[in-house]
């Protein structure tokens, strides 16, 4: 599979990128392209972790902000051969506390909306190419809609709603986004696409969407044993999830597809929660 990734600097994205090019037998069918904001750190920062890239593995710089910078990254990938099959998005930014803001953090400035501009470009790009769409897999969040926030255990439930208010707010949009662009109905980001017509009016097929939803992460080490919720839906007592396992699922989902003849499909799509 040819496979793009944004967001492979670090957290879920790194240790996907980690779990398909350094443990897994079925690395060698990935071809993968990472999108980055800075690819010399990026490269410096393995360095230090001791790990060298395979020459499967590109490097270009990008800015998921900036629509042209996208676009020029996928025409580059284009021209280095063939059609992209898939698309990772773990996009994100490190929340800030600030006295000012109260107990309510902020995200880094300038990446306050990194989820839902991020995602919109990104889907304008897909949208705009006369390539075959890939398959596209994005990490989102659990806690995000009225029903899952609910479920939630009653301390998270706290943390979630008054903590988090900011980030939620950017995952909520780019979920909402995402529901719209591939038809999904859901109560929490789109209520309306009630019937077949609805959603077959969306610019994308829904069984090439997969939106990840861990719960809270930690930087605990991967141990492949999580579990996953119905699509669509969530679980009980969802407390935490390790990056690592993210990548894991992310990975195995995606060696599950490519397994599958026509590649680009994906064996599982839609919503899932993963979380211990
Ligand atoms: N914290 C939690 O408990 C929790 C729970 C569930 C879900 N999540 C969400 O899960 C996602 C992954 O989280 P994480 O902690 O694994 O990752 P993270 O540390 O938030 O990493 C985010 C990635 O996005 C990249 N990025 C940011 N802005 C970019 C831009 N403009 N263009 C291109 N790349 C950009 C970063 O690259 P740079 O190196 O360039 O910054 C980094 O690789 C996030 O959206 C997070 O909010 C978090």
């Amino acid at each position: 599979m040819k496979i793009v990734i944004l967001g492979a600097s670090r957290g879920c994205g790194l240790a996907l990128l980690k779990r398909l090019v350094f443990d897994d037998a079925a690395a060698s069918q990935h071809t993968i392209h990472l999108l980055l904001r800075n690819p010399s750190s990026f490269s410096q920062h393995l360095c230090t972790l001791g790990m060298s890239l395979p020459s499967s593995v590109h490097l270009h710089q990008a800015d998921a902000l900036s629509i042209s910078s996208l676009s020029c990254a996928f025409q580059s990938i284009r021209k280095h051969g063939g059609k992209v099959d898939l698309i990772v998005s773990s996009l994100g930014a490190v929340p800030v506390f600030e006295w000012k803001s109260g107990l309510k953090p902020r995200l880094q400035a300038g990446l306050e909306r990194i989820c839902a501009d991020g995602t919109k470009n990104l889907l304008d790009v897909m949208r705009d190419s006369t390539a075959p769409t890939p398959a596209l897999i994005v990490v989102s969040s659990n806690g995000i809609g009225q029903e899952s926030l609910e479920r939630l255990p009653w301390i998270l439930k706290f943390f979630y709603h008054h903590l988090l208010t900011h980030p939620h707010a950017d995952k909520h949009e780019m979920e909402e986004l995402l529901h719209r662009a591939y038809g999904l109905h859901s109560d929490d980001f789109n209520p309306s696409a009630k019937s077949s017509s609805e959603r077959s009016a969306a610019p994308f097929d829904p069984s090439k969407l997969l939106i990840v939803r861990p719960s809270l992460l930690t930087s605990g080490a991967r141990t492949g044993k999580y579990r996953i919720s119905e699509a669509g839906s969530t679980l009980d007592s969802a407390w935490t999830i390790s990056r690592e396992d993210v990548g894991h699922f992310i990975a195995e989902s995606i060696n599950e597809s490519a397994g599958e003849a026509g590649s680009n499909a994906l064996n599982r799509s839609g919503a899932y929660v993963v979380s211990y």
